[in-house]
């Protein structure tokens, strides 16, 4: 023990005060608070000296909290301010104006993964598949995408705004779940192919096309009824007990044909190069009936709880969070170091 002799500041999230949507969409808010504990623990025990700090939605405070940090790294678990997730991005360009060495993705990977629209289009243009979809901003502009669909809030990430109602198989049910979207989460909704088959979550470490990717994570479905859409909504990821968390399993990704894995692979790597995401992030894919395969999601930064599906990944690859922690700390540290030799 004791690798990691250097002052880390915690930073995570504060702000149980939402902008949008309900008051159930809190509980995704809060994990963040356990999460910045374990992250904290988990550095202590690889030896660094490690104080923790919330950030409130204060905009004059957090750049004076900023301006006052003397340590060598923030440990960046900020995933938005006053329930804003918009402001995730302008968060860690306050940090890169300070100065300080920081964990994660630059503003730029965080700002774009957040907008699903571009992100779609900055995937499509590096050759990275993505399914057919129509941003729809009040509800009734062209609408041109195969059925069943899915509609999301464009700018939410963390399954917020995802039901079962989410998934629509005509016109008429499109615009009427987008106009419910846009009016409660006060944004365009994105209306999306449903890909129906397996879905996969790939946690990459590192950045690049040579990220290293750990092992595949698969949300199994087979407890699904028949007239339940098979997809991962809020509830079945934040809401303990609910039929969704019940029935919603996730583990290790079954049996895969080599070709499958391959194209995967590919795609995730492509994805994360293509948003420049940073030291850690997770795709989201799915596969459709022939076997093609999508990317649904990039994350940047995603959760690092030791119970989450990145780290629960990094455990099946042989890491502990620990180690996981220090790692993505080590990456932080090393950009830093190649910056200041002028590399
Ligand atoms: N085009 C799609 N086809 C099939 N399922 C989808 C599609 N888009 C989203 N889903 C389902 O909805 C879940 C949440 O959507 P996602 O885009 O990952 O939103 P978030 O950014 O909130 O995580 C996914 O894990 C998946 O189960
Ligand atoms: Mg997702």
């Amino acid at each position: 023990m004791g690798a990691l002799s250097v002052r880390v500041a915690v930073v995570f999230n504060r702000d149980e005060a939402l902008l949008g949507g309900g008051v159930e969409d809190a509980i995704a808010v809060q994990a963040v608070v356990a999460c910045a504990s374990a992250v904290a623990e988990s550095l202590r025990a690889s030896g660094a000296s490690v104080e923790r700090i919330a950030i409130r939605p204060e905009p004059r405070e957090i750049l004076r909290v900023l301006a006052n940090l003397d340590v060598d790294l923030v440990f960046n678990l900020v995933e938005s301010i006053g329930g804003d997730p918009r402001l995730e991005a302008a968060f860690a360009g306050a940090l890169e104006l300070s100065g300080l060495a920081f964990t994660g993705s630059d503003p730029r990977a965080l700002g774009v993964s957040l907008d699903k629209p571009l992100s779609r289009v900055v995937l499509a243009a590096a050759g990275v598949t993505v399914p057919r979809g129509a941003t729809l901003a009040r509800g009734d502009e062209p609408l041109d995408v195969p059925f069943p669909a899915i509609v999301k809030p464009t700018r939410e990430d963390a399954s917020h705004g995802i039901d079962g109602a989410s998934v629509v198989r005509d016109v008429a049910a499109a615009r009427a779940r987008a106009r419910f979207v846009i009016e409660r989460y006060r944004q365009p909704a994105l209306v999306e192919e449903f890909v129906d088959g397996r879905e996969f979550n790939v946690a990459l470490i590192g950045e690049g096309a040579g990220a290293e990717l750990l092992s595949f994570g698969e949300i199994d479905f087979a407890n699904f009824p028949a007239d339940v859409p098979r997809i991962v909504t809020y509830a079945g990821k934040w809401i303990e007990g609910s039929d969704d968390w019940n029935r919603t399993l996730s583990g290790a990704a079954k049996l895969l044909a080599a070709a499958e894995r391959a194209e995967l692979e590919r795609l995730a790597r492509g994805a994360w190069a293509a948003i420049g995401g940073r030291d850690y992030g997770r795709v989201d894919l799915r596969l459709d009936a022939r076997g093609r395969a999508f990317v649904i999601d990039v994350n940047p930064n995603p959760d690092l709880s030791p119970d989450a599906g990145f780290a629960l990944a990094a455990q099946r690859s042989g890491r502990t969070h620990a180690q996981l922690v220090a790692r993505i700390a080590e990456l932080a540290l090393e950009r830093r170091a190649a910056r200041t030799r002028g590399a």
